[in-house]
């Protein structure tokens, strides 16, 4: 409520907002989230919260007109379609040279991802984050968060078996067949329930086209992990559907933090300011890094360090597609939760690790489909444009050619031994490679630069970064169980530090 004083208020209720929220709770502290997006827990006219990838209506995007798919061409031809304007789950984020997907909603990106919980190789971790006690991480706060978040395998047999995995089992028999070693990749997707979904005894998510829109079943999303174990200390309160907008010193003490309440056309419905003694920025990598941003240029926080909106990375991602010959199907069915990768990573020439991804279309296309992670070294940063007072980042498009480069490498070998091509109608029209979009924004606030190495803002005791801004833009892997673990490991800290 406006000119509410609160204890701790988080904003964004993702992968680190959620960790954040369940340790304070459990110390005795009353927090308050804050989320711009939906909590999605009510269902639509067709008696679903979420509507999956085939049938893409109001809920698939955050206030677009139309969809905005990742594959947004088939046969070249654009494949998008009309919707009406509303505050759905996914947003395609436009900066001059990237769009960046993220979730909206209370669980944050955990609501539309993959699922894929995947644990950096510890040498490249200690590489990208030299200030960060590497046994403590593999010892304590990756076993933490990896229960918390129920991560789980594939059974190895069941996936030998599966109709819904034929996909996964061609990608990674022509793989292996051309000399590359390929992996199990752990999820946060019920995989027991994946079985019975296959068994027709209970409703269909997963093989039902449903992710990056969100899932009816089966998935554990941070509103069913996290966010339920801190809602059940009683000391959470959530607030959807609030867009914050400014963080500065409140005369009285501790800041004051303004939103905007938006109805589900994202128009404003009422302004707010509150006082909080402590606020933690979990907005995302884009979301945190607009903010700080913003606030330093608009001299509202304008001690904040240089380092603040600078070393902002796309986790090396670039997607690519191969056709199959006739005889080499792919599977109508098939599971939208990846459960294999192809590990490269050690390919000093160009390292590697591409997830085997599902192209959930209800009939056989003959397509393999990956998004690589590669170690692209190229970094940008966010401007503040005084003008608009809107903020831009300023990555293009080309500087995703590092990532080509090493995707190609292994692709190219592929297709060779493979005697296959390159798909080039999926990503625009006579264009291989999905360079120009990404799923995994890092950094923009990275630990140890623009923070101290737990997070906090130097100057300004009381605000903390705690989401995937503090990763250095590459991680080499699917990024949320660092995202997590991290978060598990600095609100240790602040908590017998800071709070006690
Ligand atoms: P996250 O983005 O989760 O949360 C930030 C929250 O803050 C959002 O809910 C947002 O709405 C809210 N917010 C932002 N600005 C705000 C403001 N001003 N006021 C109020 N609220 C605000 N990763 C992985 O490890 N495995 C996978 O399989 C996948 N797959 C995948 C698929 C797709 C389609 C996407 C888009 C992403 C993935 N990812 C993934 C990436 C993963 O989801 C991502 O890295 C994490 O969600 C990031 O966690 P954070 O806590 O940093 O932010």
């Amino acid at each position: 409520v406006d000119g509410d004083h609160v204890n701790a208020l988080v904003i964004g209720s993702g992968y680190g907002g959620a960790v954040t929220a369940l340790r304070l709770t459990q110390a005795g502290i009353t927090t308050n989230v804050v989320e711009m997006g939906m909590a999605w827990n009510t269902p639509g006219p067709d008696g679903k919260i979420f509507c999956n990838m085939l049938r893409p209506d109001q809920r698939s995007y955050w206030l677009r007109t139309s969809t905005d798919q990742p594959l947004g061409y088939f046969l070249g031809i654009p494949a998008n379609k009309a919707i009406g304007k509303y505050t759905g789950v996914l947003d395609s984020e436009r900066f001059s040279g990237v769009r960046v997907y993220q979730g909206r909603g209370v669980g944050g990106g955990s609501l539309v991802n993959g699922g894929m919980a995947v644990q950096p190789l510890r040498s490249y971790f200690e590489e990208v984050l030299p200030s960060v006690d590497p046994k403590a991480m593999y010892d304590t706060y990756f076993p933490r968060a990896n229960a918390a978040l129920g991560v789980n395998y594939i059974d190895p047999a069941w996936f030998e078996a599966a109709e819904c995995y034929r996909y996964a089992r061609l990608s990674r028999n022509q793989a292996n067949a051309s000399g590359y070693r390929t992996t199990f990749v752990p999820n946060v997707y019920d995989f027991t329930y994946m079985a019975r979904e296959q068994a027709d005894t209970v409703p269909r998510s997963a093989l039902a086209s449903e992710v990056i829109y969100g899932n009816n079943h089966g998935k554990r999303t941070l509103d069913k992990t996290y966010l339920a174990a801190a809602a059940a200390t009683g000391r959470l309160s959530v607030t959807s559907q609030h867009v914050v907008t400014a963080v500065k010193p409140a005369p009285a003490g501790g800041y004051a933090v303004t939103m905007t309440q938006i109805g589900t056309g994202g128009d404003p419905v009422a302004r707010k300011t509150v006082r909080a003694d402590r606020v933690f920025f979990a907005a995302g990598s884009i979301g945190t890094s607009k903010l700080l941003v913003a606030m330093k240029a608009a001299g509202a926080l304008s001690g904040l360090p240089d380092a603040v909106g600078q070393g902002w990375g796309n986790n090396g991602n670039v997607m690519v597609a191969r056709a199959n010959h006739i005889w080499d199907t792919t599977g109508a069915l098939q599971a939208s939760m990846p459960a294999m990768g192809i590990d490269n990573w050690s390919d000093a020439a160009g390292p590697v690790f591409a997830e085997i991804a599902p192209f959930p279309t209800g009939v056989e296309l003959w397509v393999s489909l990956y998004l690589a992670i590669t170690r692209n070294p190229q970094r940008a940063r966010f401007v503040f444009d005084t003008g608009t007072g809107a903020v831009d980042l300023t990555w293009q498009t080309a500087q995703n050619q590092p990532a080509i480069d090493a995707a190609k490498r292994v692709f190219d070998r592929l297709n060779a031994t493979q005697f296959t091509v390159y798909r080039r109608d999926l990503f625009g029209p006579n264009k291989i490679w999905g360079d120009d979009f990404t799923y995994h924004p890092l950094g923009g606030c990275i630990l140890n630069q623009a923070t101290d190495n737990w997070g906090r803002l130097p100057g300004f005791p009381g605000l903390y970064v705690v989401d995937g801004s503090l990763l250095p833009g590459n991680i080499g892997v699917n990024p949320f169980v660092t995202i997590t673990a991290l978060a598990e490991r600095n609100i240790e800290k602040i908590i017998t530090t800071d709070l006690s």
